[in-house]
């Protein structure tokens, strides 16, 4: 029994630690079992009170879906443009349809990262690994990449891929998955540039500014799953926070749990079949001067039986010592920069040592 402060820290690094090692993940404590969650994944009460179903939900509201369909064409393409700001300067979020990405392609890499997750727990730790260094490794496994650092842990599993400018080696890819990351990298490149070419057009700046700004050209791949949790009231799937990048291209199953934050309130982002969600990063937010929003989101703990997956694609920028900040284009003397240039080094120190639920565009903030 804990009798002060130092002793719950104490025990809680151990338990944390333990769960680490076990190399299980939280997939493997609900096969091992368990009806109740060890105790550090249980949030604070204030986090809690906010994920009662009924509290500070908006099930009126939904994030856009935009039909890219004649996307080439002058008349589609505007109408496609406007869309496009609306709803990267209101929820920094929405869904895209008839984007060019087989649904076969789809389908494949949710049941390949499924596969994944649910292969033997030996297979899977060979990939286990968390720490320094992570940038420069191709594939790792881990459940909560920020464990050592959040306040509470969450309820999921993550694989990690390197996809872009250096793709982690075929051979290191975990065969389950390997043909689909590779054809998955190469449609969401393909559709990587449609999406930054809109996003520049609707901020009235050239179609092909983001990417030589070399902004498509570092990309990272998490596959997520959010296995049942047997008490979802108490933890969360993903805790909320904005995305550390330029934009996210974010492939979900049919199970649900993502929310975005629309003013006060949380709004569900239903799964549409066939749809891939789009959302702002802090770097665009940066680079926009605040045109765009970063999309604050979190994923609550799933509490259906089916397990949850989703595949995010990150993309940042690829050149580590040019300075990013508000494009000149967007500043003048009405709209003054709203924040301080920095390179990709310094943005990317800063974001491994917080948690994942800060807000790392303050930092930058003048
Ligand atoms: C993320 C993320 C959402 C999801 O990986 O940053 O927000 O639905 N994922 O898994
Ligand atoms: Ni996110």
């Amino acid at each position: 029994m804990a009798t002060n402060v130092d002793d719950e820290e104490y025990d809680r690094v151990k338990e944390v630690k333990k769960f680490d090692e076990s190399k299980i993940g939280v997939k493997g404590l609900v096969d091992s079992g368990i009806t109740t969650i060890p105790r550090f994944f249980v949030h604070p009460p204030d986090v809690l009170s906010q994920l009662k179903p009924g509290s500070k939900i908006r099930p009126d509201l939904v994030i856009p879906t935009i039909d890219l369909s004649g996307v080439d064409s002058h008349h589609n393409r505007s109408l496609i443009v406007d869309q496009i700001r609306q709803a990267c300067s209101s929820f920094g979020f929405f869904q895209i349809i008839n984007h060019g990405v087989p649904l076969g392609v789809l389908d494949r890499m949710i049941e390949s990262i499924k596969g994944f997750h649910e292969e033997p727990t030996e297979i899977k730790a060979r990939f286990y690994t968390r720490g320094v260094g992570l940038g420069s490794i191709g594939v790792s496994y881990v459940s909560n990449v920020d464990l050592y650092n959040s306040k509470a842990a969450s309820w999921k599993d993550t694989l990690r891929i390197k996809l872009g400018s250096k793709m982690a080696d075929h051979d290191q890819i975990p065969e389950i998955c390997r043909n689909e990351v590779i054809e998955w990298d190469r449609e969401i490149k393909r559709l990587g540039e449609v999406l930054s070419g809109l996003m520049c057009e609707g901020l009235g700046v050239e179609t092909w500014r983001l990417k030589e700004m070399t902004c498509l050209e570092d990309t990272t791949m998490l596959g997520h799953y959010y296995p049942k949790c047997p008490q979802p009231d108490l933890t969360v799937g993903l805790a909320y926070h904005t995305d550390p990048d330029v934009f996210t291209v974010l492939l979900q199953d049919n199970v649900g749990g993502l929310q975005v934050k629309y003013g006060e309130y949380w709004v569900d982002v239903k799964p549409v079949p066939g749809a891939l969600i789009i959302n702002v990063g802090d770097l665009l937010q940066i680079i926009s001067n605040e045109v765009y929003k970063s999309g604050e989101h979190r994923v609550l703990a799933n509490s259906s039986h089916e397990p949850r997956v989703s595949i995010a694609v990150f993309f940042n920028a690829g050149n580590k010592d040019d300075l990013y900040g508000p494009l000149p284009e967007l500043i003048s003397s009405e709209k003054p920069a709203l924040y301080r240039q920095f390179t990709m080094t310094d943005f990317r120190t800063r974001f491994s040592k917080r948690e994942v639920d800060g807000f790392l565009s303050n930092y930058y903030k003048l």
